[in-house]
């Protein structure tokens, strides 16, 4: 907020006895941003300001605490330190081989100057494109533990601006299309949830790191001033914990514009811990198909009986297509018995070491492994989460032993119906972003850790970047998917993926399942053109990414599906070259595995002709161009399947006209010479 001088000095005489005090300071290491402490009373609060000017004004810290009060008032300045950093690291998949860490670090000691005289560390973590923030308590004669009613970090944006956002505490989950607002209509957002000012100025806020804690809901409370809600306990506080801890890191990212936006989520990692599983090279990002687009559809069943597709024959078929078009993986849902009822919420039927009588898994392990392919296995819990870990070390024993070494986990119930057994036998129920269930989510990931198997989990907990500690956190759902295609009312608009990549997918990799070539979901069309389910394999990251239509489906459109065969999982480099949050954007990413590039662009309802310049290949390099467009006339509405293809050669110095219908998008492979 800038005042004119005459309303500054008004402001001045008019404010109570005590002057805010700046206690502790820093910069980004290129001084693009800066973090001001202040103590005001005795209360804590932090700003965020880009070159001088306010992007988060003060916005105040604390804790309510059950049974011990406020963590907020007469705190004292008890010490700071500072670090620099400056690392680059490689993840074992991603988006990008090496990530860089730059940051300034200030670490700020506060204590009460009352009884009891807690104490507790503030940790920033300014980089030039975002902050990091956490708080850590170190072990103290005057606190055991922390029985956390609700955070009270509060994030004040100076700015106004448009938000755009799903609502948190719905009971479903993160499947919300997202609402672009004023910001101040947003009632309680998950995140991350993004911003844009009247100046065009770029901010996400989420968390990194959300380990033993509940989720962080941001609840506005008043004009454009939002406060933590922690997610809930079935106990009635938030969290509970022994000291020492620390909370996840509250982040903030900063850009000017939607590209850099998302290049800036490189800080959501670099605030996790390095890689505490070791040589993960037995994952292997890649594609995948599988007994699923049929299931939406209801041309078959999960459920046993005449339209069951989990068969054993219909798996060996899925297994041939597979091997024959370089598929990897071949998931099947439906494979195992807790089908044939209610299992909505209700998962205690579910068994994960036993197969329905018509699936004979272990032949098709066989079969399987012979073709060099791997099932991808599922596991429904239906939220009977105490249930499943019961269960969950034999059955990826089991999937070790097949050589099913990702597994599809899935959490379908209302938000709120976790099931967790306590230890009198009765049952609880967790939000799946609370606490517990975050944890529970851990215990998986570490299980199927010691079978070398990898999670890609739907109806999840959020990403907040704990790839990086757990690499076989894969990949996993927590938006709308296009499983919304297939049945959903409303189904997903034209500018769904356009406003994804600039909000969900700040957060990490999502298993969208792309490559609906059929157009159809069931009883009404998929807004989209064929091109765009192309350009989707680029746009949408995930290092286990589905073909998700039908095997005869591919087999009509063999011109279109050569571009889904030919586009890997796994890359070296990313660059969201243009974008604006729900209207386009224009992806590049470099293959982890060779020179080649490859690109999509996807644009919501309103047709576009963009000039791109290909200044992202490697200078003085042949690139033979294979590009899948749009055809003339296509449109997401009247003419949807027209679509051409184009083979050029070009150079970094070229300029590529991308025309993308409405609704519609385009993917080009570039082959390097
Ligand atoms: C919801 C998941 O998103 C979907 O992919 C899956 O098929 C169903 N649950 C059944 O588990
Ligand atoms: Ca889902």
């Amino acid at each position: 907020m800038r005042l004119p001088a005459l309303s500054l000095l008004a402001l001045a005489l008019a404010s109570p006895v005590a002057q805010a005090e700046t206690v502790a300071t820093v910069t980004s290491p290129n001084e693009v941003l800066s973090v001001e402490l202040d103590l005001s009373e005795g209360r804590l609060a932090y700003r965020v300001l880009r070159f001088g000017e306010p992007v988060i004004e003060d916005s105040r810290m604390g804790f309510r605490l059950r049974g011990s009060g406020t963590i907020e008032r007469n705190l004292a300045l008890a010490g700071t330190a500072t670090a620099t950093h400056d690392e680059t690291w490689e993840q074992p998949w991603g988006e990008n081989r090496f990530v860089r860490d730059h940051h300034q670090e200030l670490r700020a000691s506060f204590r009460e100057t009352i009884a009891p005289h807690r104490t507790f560390d503030v940790v920033f973590r300014v980089f030039d494109d975002g902050v990091g923030f956490r708080y850590a308590f170190p072990e103290q004669a005057a606190m055991a533990e922390a029985v956390i009613d609700d955070e009270l970090t509060e994030f004040v944006l100076a700015e106004p601006a448009t938000a755009w956002w799903i609502p948190a505490g719905e009971w479903n989950r993160y499947e919300y299309l997202y609402d672009a607002t004023p910001v101040e209509q947003v009632t309680a957002a998950h995140t991350p949830m993004t911003l844009r000012t009247g100046d065009g100025l770029h901010i996400a806020i989420h968390e990194a790191a959300l380990v033993d804690y509940s989720g962080m809901w941001l609840r506005r409370a008043q004009g454009r001033r939002f406060r933590t809600q922690l997610s809930p306990a079935s106990e009635g506080w938030k969290v509970r914990r022994t000291l020492p801890f620390q909370t996840p890191w509250r982040t903030i990212q900063i850009a000017d514009t939607a590209p850099a936006l998302y290049a800036s989520s490189d800080l959501i990692l670099n605030l996790n811990e390095p890689n505490r599983l070791g040589d993960v090279s037995w994952f292997q990002p890649a594609k995948y198909i599988g007994i699923w687009w049929s299931l939406h559809l209801e041309a078959e069943s999960w459920a046993t009986g005449p339209k069951h597709g989990a068969t054993t024959r219909n798996t060996k078929r899925y297994i041939d297509f597979a091997a024959e078009h370089g598929f990897r993986g071949v998931l099947v849902e439906g494979w195992n018995p807790g089908w044939d009822g209610q299992w909505f919420g209700n998962g205690y039927d579910f068994d994960f070491t036993r197969a329905t009588p018509d699936f004979d898994i272990e032949a098709l392990g066989a079969y399987a492994k012979a073709r060099g392919v791997h099932l991808i296995g599922h596991h429904e819990t239906g939220c009977a989460a105490s249930h499943y870990e019961d269960g969950m070390d034999a059955a990826f024993a089991m999937n070790g032993r097949l050589g099913t070494d990702v597994v599809k986990t899935g959490y379908v119930c209302d938000a709120g119906q976790v099931e967790r057994r306590l230890p009198d036998g009765s049952v609880a129920r967790e939000w799946h972003d609370g606490q517990w269930n975050v944890n529970h989510h851990q215990r998986v990931l570490e299980a199927a850790a010691r079978h070398r198997v990898a999670i890609n989990a739907h109806e999840p907990v959020k990403d907040t970047g704990l790839r990086r500690t757990y690499p076989n956190a894969a990949s996993r759902e927590g938006a709308r998917g296009m499983e919304y295609g297939a049945w959903g009312n409303p189904t997903n608009p034209p500018e769904h993926e356009a406003e994804l990549l600039f909000t969900r997918m700040l957060s990490g990799p999502m298993d969208f399942t792309p490559g609906i070539l059929s157009l159809q979901g069931r009883g009404q069309a998929i807004q989209t053109t064929l091109a765009k389910q192309l350009a989707l394999f680029v746009v949408i990251y995930s290092p286990v990414q589905m073909a998700a239509d039908l095997p005869e489906h591919y087999e009509r459109h063999m011109d279109a599906f050569q571009f889904i065969k030919d586009v890997p999982a796994d890359w070296a480099k990313t660059r969201v070259l243009m974008g604006e949050i729900g209207d386009y954007a224009v992806v590049a990413r470099q293959d982890r595995d060779s020179d080649d590039w490859y690109l999509g662009a996807v644009t919501d309802q309103h047709g576009r002709a963009l000039q791109l310049p290909l200044s992202f290949l490697a200078p003085g390099r042949r690139y033979t161009a294979q590009v899948y467009r749009d055809g003339r006339g296509a449109h997401w509405k009247t003419d949807a399947f027209a679509f051409e293809r184009e083979t050029i050669e070009v150079t970094s110095a070229d300029q590529l006209p991308l025309r993308l219908a409405a609704g519609g998008g385009q993917a080009i492979r570039f082959i390097a010479h």
